[in-house]
């Protein structure tokens, strides 16, 4: 049987490739600290359960295709909190997560041969949507000594031709941590307005900014109304991957007509979902600062304790939950691989996910690695102690 070019040319997760080594030190008896992925595990707020159990339909219906009334107003409402006043539930699209808003959007802005501009290292599902679309990655290089940051017209306006149809942005940033300045935002709106195209910002870790600077929206430049998309989620904001609810937020209403196809096409987000996600945004001001406050600690003593590996190169991430740096090994794939198989720290390894992955460009990332700063504080200063010792173990072996 034969397979679409579209899918072969997708690969699965990089992270995958590591789980039998992790089941098999597991069934040694190790204990692992996963750094590995972005699942919080910050408690999802009671708001999200007492809503979907005080739900009291006799029939558990399709949702509108476009998303259950009270969820896209309390979406609405956020975001009209945030500054979009003008915002309408008119301009939002309930999806599957974050995930799918990105499936939808590429579905509607790519052809086949079209190319997005993507900063690298990047969020590796984006190279699946882009594919699945007909589309490819244009990568903006970054570098580890310059903390990853891209968002300077020289580095971008020369990769604009006439196949691109968009910039896609990650801010803050995953897996880099990295968070635009408002000129930076500013002058990504410009560009996509100068050159007619569209600029898709993946806002879902909008509220982790630790180092003052505003939480903020590419919705914020008027100017460039007609091509900012951005793709939001519950996800992380209040951690609740497991709800499966996000949302596309535009002013441009081609888009937005566009891509209710793609949302009747597959019917609608669950139901009971939306009402949990809606009773989520009742979350007032406090929410957000504790869970930020302790991401923020988090952060400093995941970057403190990793800068005093010697050899490691990071610059401080100011956002999300992830810090990429470069690590003294010759490679993180062998490094992730020893740490399962043949590494015990009284018991200990830990998980790191090893920085190819979010590249394209062939040969980037080999030493780089991404650690997700999901664990309890003590956890955490446990498994980048354990992290030192491997580095060093590794080395020496
Ligand atoms: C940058 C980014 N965008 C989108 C998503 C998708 O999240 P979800 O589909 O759970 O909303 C993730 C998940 O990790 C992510 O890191």
């Amino acid at each position: 049987m034969k397979f679409s070019t579209k899918i072969e040319r997708c690969e699965l997760s990089p992270m995958r490739k590591y789980a039998p080594y992790a089941d098999a030190a597991k069934a040694r008896g190790m204990h692992i600290y996963p750094l590995n992925i972005g699942q919080p595990d910050i408690e999802t707020p009671r708001a999200f359960f007492d809503a979907v159990a005080s739900f009291t339909a006799p029939v558990l219906e399709y949702a509108p295709s476009d998303g259950v009334a009270s969820y896209l107003e309390a979406v609405r409402d956020y975001y009209r909190r945030i500054g979009q006043t003008d915002l309408t539930t008119a301009n939002l699209l309930a999806t599957n997560g974050g995930s799918e808003a990105l499936w939808l959007t590429m579905s509607c802005i790519l052809d086949d041969g079209d190319e997005i501009i993507v900063p690298e290292p990047y969020y590796p599902n984006y190279s699946t949507f882009v594919t699945l679309a007909g589309g490819k990655v244009r990568p903006i290089p970054t570098t580890p000594e310059e903390g990853y940051h891209y968002a300077q017209r020289s580095k971008i306006e020369p990769l604009i031709n006439e196949h691109t149809r968009a910039i896609m942005i990650t801010n803050p940033g995953n897996p880099t941590g990295s968070v635009l300045t408002r000129e930076e935002m500013k002058m990504l709106a410009g560009l996509a307005h100068e050159y007619g195209i569209f600029l898709v910002a993946d806002e879902v870790y909008r509220e982790f900014s630790y180092d003052g600077e505003q939480m903020a929206s590419m919705l914020e430049f008027h100017d460039a109304a007609e091509n900012v998309i951005v793709i939001d989620s519950v996800s992380k904001r209040f951690s609740a991957c497991g709800a499966r609810i996000g949302v596309v937020v535009s002013r441009n209403k081609d888009f937005l007509s566009e891509g209710m196809k793609v949302c009747q096409g597959r019917l609608c987000c669950p139901t009971l979902d939306q009402v949990g996600a809606a009773a989520l945004y009742n979350e007032g001001p406090e929410y957000f600062a504790a869970v930020k406050e302790e991401y923020r600690r988090r952060r400093d003593t995941a970057y403190d304790m990793l800068m005093q590996i010697p050899g490691v190169v990071c610059r401080k991430p100011e956002g999300a939950f992830y810090l990429m740096a470069k690590l003294p090994v010759d490679s993180t794939d062998a490094f992730q691989i020893w740490m399962l198989e043949h590494f015990s720290a009284s018991g200990d390894t830990v998980m790191i996910t090893p920085g190819e992955g979010f590249y394209t460009t062939p040969g980037k990332g080999v030493d780089e690695a991404r650690l997700a700063y999901v664990l309890k504080h003590d956890d955490l200063v446990r498994a980048m102690r354990v992290l030192a010792e491997g580095i060093d173990a590794y080395n020496h072996r």
